[in-house]
């Protein structure tokens, strides 16, 4: 069982990224394996213009089809989730998130737009045939902090949310096993990235 870590933020260092991270160390300590996907990192003319014919979006494709489940990560931007990520589901096939489990992560400047993850990214989500849509744990920037020396600084209502939210996903993937014993592993694409 594969869970992919997608991060949809253009920005370098990210705090939705960071917060992301977290969350996959998380699922490590549950024993759960864990692939890495930066939407910022793949080509980005190619992206624009849905160049099916790039390879590199065509092993990200592949990324998605292969997990079983996916943790999301976006900042929120003009009270919804970024554009980047926008891009990247615009590629997908139509079912492409058919039988997986997805938690989403948002941070954002301000308590403002809070039901974002419900309200803009749940329903692409949905629409893309994800089997769960786990409840989103969004942050606001006051409680995701980073410093040099001690690393990541979450509110301590944030680690919890986080770490509620992978014991639910790691419960749910584990109800699901037996459907998806077969798939072939993700392990096998990436031995062929560049
Ligand atoms: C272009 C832009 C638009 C933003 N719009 C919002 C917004 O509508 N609501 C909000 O609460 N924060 C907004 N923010 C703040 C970011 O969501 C916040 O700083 C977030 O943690 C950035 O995540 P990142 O570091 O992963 O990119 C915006 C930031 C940028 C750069």
């Amino acid at each position: 069982m594969t869970i992919l870590l997608l991060s949809g933020s253009p920005s370098l260092p990210s705090r939705s990224t960071r917060l992301l991270q977290y969350a996959g160390e998380k699922l490590n300590a549950l024993g759960q394996r864990t692939v890495s996907l930066h939407v910022r990192d793949l080509p980005a003319e190619a992206l624009m213009n849905a160049d099916f014919s790039d390879t590199e979006l065509n092993v990200a494709r592949l990324l998605i089809e292969r997990a079983d489940a996916l943790v999301i990560a976006t900042p929120i931007y003009k009270a919804a989730y970024s554009g980047l990520l926008k891009a990247f589901l615009d590629i997908l096939p139509q079912d492409g998130l058919d039988g997986k489990i997805v938690l989403p992560l948002a941070t954002a400047g301000s308590q403002s737009h809070m039901l974002a993850l419900d309200y803009a990214l749940r329903p692409v989500l949905t629409s893309l045939s994800a089997r769960h849509v786990l409840p989103g744990v969004y942050a606001t920037d006051a409680q995701v902090q980073w410093h040099e020396q001690q690393g990541l600084q979450l509110d301590a209502a944030i680690a919890q949310r986080v770490g509620a939210g992978v014991e639910l996903l790691a419960e749910s993937l584990l109800s699901l096993r037996h459907i998806y014993a077969s798939k072939p592993a993700v392990a096998e694409l990436l031995c062929c990235r560049a």
